[in-house]
């Protein structure tokens, strides 16, 4: 396949993009077309990385409603809904919405999500499930899967057994929740068998951390102090880490220099903890959002999830990414025209290093095939005006292709169409 004149993020020259066996070939001025050639005019296109999601619950997706509303808005609610609802689960349920939504995220240009799924249930049904459908649904998107002990590891029987069986079958990382430990001795016990299971499996790690307004909830700091010692470092993921946005700045201070040192990544879930959090504050209320803005100008890596898309946990949702950058940047004040433009490195490149997939991901030769392309200038003018991919390509072959919605008014002189560009 062969993209001509297209704009790569960051630069002012158009080049041309040759896609062969998969990957790309050649990256400059003028490639001649060969006889056979598909040929894609994209002189109207900008073209990114595919999106990252770096964080889903994909095993839970479309099940809001069933069987009830959760009409308080809280994750307790949620957790509740989601007991009802997990009894009747099976690994046909599991596959037939999971594949349904992932067509969703595909369509607005994701190419690579890192799902936590469920291991506390016997027989592993949605953990099987999710590891077929990583094979299956590979010609559209590359599945991350994460075990995840959704109560806490101690919270139910063999819990720290199952985690381990999950490694087994094929997940490709351990998480845990020692926020929703019964004790903060077991939230660090179980901080420390995770870890070394991912040591003995060689495996990523990815904790539910501190996702709560507590801030005294400091779970941060075990999986800070563990990615260290164990040496796992850029392997390792925090995941929400709300707490931190209520903790004082005395000890935000001393963290930081602990969170350099160990060099995990961070993941932000804007619309989910704008949606889940605050919601014991009555006024002032908090935004219960991580230090989205410090992490990064400290140097951590920070991305960002879609967390939860129709589920107990969030009523709303479509899988879209730049939905969720735009709650992010707003909720982080990360309205700047220069952080504008730079934001979409949340949910591509800052993605694809929390995934550790940088060595297969981005526009560079040899690199695998996949890119978007969207009718927009960069960051600034996609969120804005929320331009979303007209085609999403994987390996050369085009996957997704979208038409772009048309706005027109009607005057005594006739139609106008409307253009959102100023
Ligand atoms: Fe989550």
């Amino acid at each position: 396949m062969l993209l001509k004149n297209v704009k790569l993020n960051h630069q002012d020259e158009r080049l041309d993009i040759l896609i062969e066996d998969g990957v790309f070939k050649a990256i400059e001025k003028n490639i001649p077309e060969r006889e056979g050639m598909e040929v894609l005019d994209c002189s109207e296109f900008l073209a990114l990385s595919p999106y990252v999601d770096s964080h889903c619950h994909l095993d839970y997706v479309a099940t809001y409603g069933q069987p009830r509303y959760n009409e308080s808005g809280t994750l307790f609610e949620g957790i509740e809904i989601w007991g009802e609802r997990s009894k009747e689960i099976t690994a046909e349920d599991v596959k037939k919405r999971t594949s349904h939504v992932l067509k969703w995220l595909v369509a607005q240009g994701t190419q690579y999500v890192r799902t936590h799924v469920n291991s506390d249930e016997d027989g592993l049904v949605s953990m099987q499930a999710m590891i077929e459908l990583r094979e299956e649904m590979k010609d559209l998107i590359d599945i991350q899967i994460i075990a995840f002990p959704q109560l806490g590891v101690y919270c139910y029987e063999n819990g720290l057994e199952l985690l381990e069986e999950s490694l087994k079958m094929g997940a490709d990382g351990i998480g845990a929740i020692p926020h929703s430990e019964d004790t903060r001795e077991d939230a660090v016990k179980s901080l420390h068998e995770i870890f070394k299971l991912a040591v003995k499996y060689d495996k990523l790690v990815d904790v539910h951390c501190d996702e709560t307004d507590d801030g005294h909830s400091r779970g941060i700091e075990v999986v800070a102090s563990e990615a260290r010692k164990t040496g796992l470092g850029s392997r390792v993921t925090a995941s929400h880490t709300c707490a931190m946005g209520s903790y004082n700045n005395a000890y935000a201070f001393k963290l930081f220099g602990l969170l350099k040192k160990a060099g995990l990544n961070f993941v932000a879930n804007p619309t989910i903890n704008m949606h889940l959090q605050g919601r014991y504050d009555s006024y002032p209320k908090r935004r219960g959002l991580t230090r989205i803005k410090e992490l990064t100008e400290a140097g951590l890596n920070v991305s960002f999830g879609n967390d939860d898309i129709m589920d107990p946990f969030y009523p709303l949702g479509c899988g879209d990414m730049l939905e969720v950058l735009e709650m992010g940047v707003h909720a982080a004040h990360l309205t700047g025209y220069t952080q504008l433009q730079d934001a979409l490195k949340f949910i591509t490149s800052n993605g694809a290093r929390t995934l550790n997939i940088e060595d297969k991901y981005g526009i560079e030769l040899g690199k695998p095939g996949n890119l978007i392309l969207l009718a927009g200038e960069g960051g600034y003018d996609i969120i804005r005006r929320h331009v979303k991919p007209s085609y999403s390509i994987r390996k050369g072959k085009i996957i997704a292709k979208n038409e772009q919605p048309k706005f027109t008014v009607f005057r005594e002189s006739g139609p106008e169409s409307v253009d959102f560009r100023a």
